[in-house]
């Protein structure tokens, strides 16, 4: 099963929940909302605010991705706002666990480990049976709209081979540079969630065809 995450970072913020709603009649699972503090990467984004604001306009599930130092510091502010999965970045919290089952126990959401292009993914494995999802990022984040690295194909058909032994319900999730073109080699890699942001909020078909047509294709891709 393939499932689409419109990642609201590309979206026109004065038409917000319209465009999220678009996105749903195109068939979106959830909303992927990019947080960034400026030092994890080098650009600021949105707060908790954003998801406050959109929980009564969706009954999506709404993720957000932590790229900050310090994620732990946000999670209340999040989860009061109604974030159903919260996304956090490996490179930060190099002994995940706890913080694994804070999210997870305590705060009772869906958790996801997140990682950089150039983070070795064996040391992700050890924690496959402990999380949700794994988030491979396939730019280095920060911005929208940026190229496909292509050595992530590779890296997302070894996360797959392990998730398959160990956790099959582990859900692989790509993010940056995933377009039609994109979709089809990630989701026949192995990822089955996809984050796209430019491909859907700036396509000329708009958001609900565009949706709709990434998710036909990353569809087919595995059949
Ligand atoms: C990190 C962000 C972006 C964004 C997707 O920079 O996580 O990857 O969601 O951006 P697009 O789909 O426009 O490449
Ligand atoms: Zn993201």
């Amino acid at each position: 099963m393939a499932y689409i995450a419109p990642s609201i970072l590309a979206a026109d913020f004065s038409r917000l929940g319209e465009l999220v709603l678009e996105t749903e009649k195109g068939g979106a699972d959830r909303v992927h909302i990019d947080v960034m503090d400026g030092h994890f990467v080098p650009n600021l984004s949105m707060g908790s605010v954003v998801v406050k604001g959109l929980r009564p306009v969706t009954k999506r599930p709404l993720e957000v991705h932590l790229m900050v130092e310090r994620p732990a510091s946000f999670l209340d502010g999040f989860v009061a706002a109604g974030a159903d999965t919260i996304i956090f970045h490996i490179e930060v919290v190099p002994e995940p666990l706890e913080l694994i089952q804070h999210i997870r126990g305590s705060l009772g959401k869906k958790v996801g480990l997140a990682f950089n292009p150039d983070y070795p993914i064996d040391k992700i494995e050890p924690y496959l049976t402990d999380i949700d999802l794994v988030l491979c990022m396939t730019v280095f984040p920060g911005f929208g709209g940026q190229a496909y690295i292509p050595e992530s194909t590779a890296r997302i058909r070894q996360l797959r081979r392990w998730i398959n032994e160990q956790n099959p319900k582990c859900e692989i999730e790509v993010d940056g540079g995933i377009d039609v073109h994109t979709i089809v080699a990630t989701s026949a890699a192995g990822a089955n969630v996809f984050v796209a942001g430019t491909a859907i909020f700036g396509s000329k078909y708009g958001p609900a065809v565009a949706t709709a047509n990434l998710l036909a294709l990353a569809t087919i891709a595995v059949e």
